[in-house]
């Protein structure tokens, strides 16, 4: 049977991650968060005072490029993949406000985008990949044999992620969640380094008033399509 590239691109918290997740797990693929690397890189500044007042030493953080290692590693228990920065599991701290406030910035600059697009173009060489990102389609895998644009309105993907936090015991408050959502739309649609958009041969699929389950099913049916 035929291994293809899967590409999930959208905007942040409209459950490309889950959808992703999901499906890779259902057909046997191996699922790769592209967000969790840009986050791990922000959480490497963040550490190592890179970042400091929101604002981003580029020479510092430059050469210290090679020294960020990332790396993702099965959890049994959750039955998703950990991201680890350099062998040390960075899963809960890559998904706090923290991070999330800072990772656009950090993920609109040109040398740490090509050090990222390189690390996931090779862990996608054997195919059997699902990656969910923002320029997957357009940039990582412009070949990708299926590439799905999701889309959700911003309220609808602020809730979620609230939600998410709550599940978690993550403090958070509403019109915080919504703004950083609003925040990163602008950041990520117009940044001049891959901004996100769809590619021409992408599939979109606005999921604001579907179920996890009703999603699959739609998935599903694409994959079965092209394989
Ligand atoms: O997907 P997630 O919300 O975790 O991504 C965090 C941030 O990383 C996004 O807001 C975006 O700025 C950046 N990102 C990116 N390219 C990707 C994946 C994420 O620029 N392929």
């Amino acid at each position: 049977e035929k291994k293809i590239v899967i590409a999930v691109d959208g905007y942040s918290s409209c459950g490309k991650s889950t959808m992703a997740k999901d499906l890779a797990k259902e057909i046997g693929y191996i699922y790769i968060d592209s967000g969790a690397m840009y986050r791990a890189v922000t959480l490497y500044c963040l550490q190592n005072e890179i970042i400091e007042n929101g604002v981003v030493d580029e020479v510092r953080l430059r050469s210290a490029m090679n020294q960020i290692h990332i790396s993702f590693q099965m959890n049994n228990e959750s039955g998703k993949p950990d991201t680890y920065l350099n062998g040390v599991n960075v899963e809960k701290e890559i998904r706090g406000m923290e991070v999330a406030n800072h990772v656009s910035t950090i993920a609109a600059i040109g040398f740490v985008r090509q050090a990222m697009v390189e690390k996931q173009q090779e862990m996608g060489q054997q195919k059997g990949v699902v990656m969910d990102g923002r320029d997957i389609g357009t940039v990582v895998f412009p070949n990708a044999e299926l590439k799905i644009f999701v889309t959700a309105s911003p309220e609808v993907r602020a809730q979620r992620r609230y939600d998410e936090m709550m599940a978690k015991g993550e403090p958070a408050i509403f019109e915080d969640v919504l703004a950083n959502v609003k925040k990163r739309d602008l950041i990520d649609t117009t940044r001049a380094e891959s901004p996100l958009c769809r590619a021409e041969d992408a599939l979109e699929l606005d999921n604001s008033h579907l179920s996890i389950a009703e999603q699959k099913a739609w998935l599903l049916v694409q994959f079965n399509r092209v394989t």
